[in-house]
């Protein structure tokens, strides 16, 4: 499940990584030609009708849930923080219902005023969460991506 998906580069690998006995479900509020194997669904993440849509696209639980979502830029700091929070709480509720029991969810964060409630909520849903800064992530951006996965169970393989 690839939630802010377009232009594509993420679905791209991730139909790729799933191959043909795979499913990937994409989402965005922008237009964006799906990769061969992707179902795209155009939309905000936030309307009901657009989640529905996508757990019907899905047709069962998600291995892996993606967020690379960040909402258009205002310039004011707090708003822009706060558009963004929204986003990823949305998807962490998202996740406790489409998540297989042992999936994990990757989601891009800002390290801003809401960075320490959304670590807190990730790690009440989750327990285990790990962060991430990839090379290609410029070192003086702010943008982090956390990792979260519940335990497998012991003897759960
Ligand atoms: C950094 S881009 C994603 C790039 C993508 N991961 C790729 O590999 O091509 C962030 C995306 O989040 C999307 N986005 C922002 N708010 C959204 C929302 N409410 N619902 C769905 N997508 C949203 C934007 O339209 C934008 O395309």
């Amino acid at each position: 499940m690839d939630l802010g998906a377009a232009p594509g580069g993420w679905s791209e690998v991730a139909a790729r990584r799933v191959g043909k006995g795979g499913r990937v479900v994409a989402v965005d509020v922008l237009p964006m030609s799906p990769p061969a194997g992707v179902r795209f669904v155009q939309g905000s993440f936030l309307d009901p009708q657009v989640r529905a849509a996508l757990r019907e696209a899905a047709g069962g639980r998600a291995d892996v849930v993606l967020s690379d979502m960040m909402p258009n830029v205002s310039g004011i700091a707090a708003t822009d923080q706060a558009r963004a929070a929204e986003l990823v709480h949305a998807a962490i509720a998202f996740c406790e219902e489409i998540l297989a029991p042992h999936g994990a969810f990757l989601v891009k964060v800002f390290q801003g005023a809401e960075f320490g409630a959304i670590l807190a909520a990730l790690r009440r849903a989750f327990g285990s969460v790990k962060t991430c800064k990839p090379a290609a992530s410029r070192a003086e951006s702010r943008e982090l991506y956390l990792l979260a996965r519940r335990p497998r169970a012991a003897g759960g393989g």
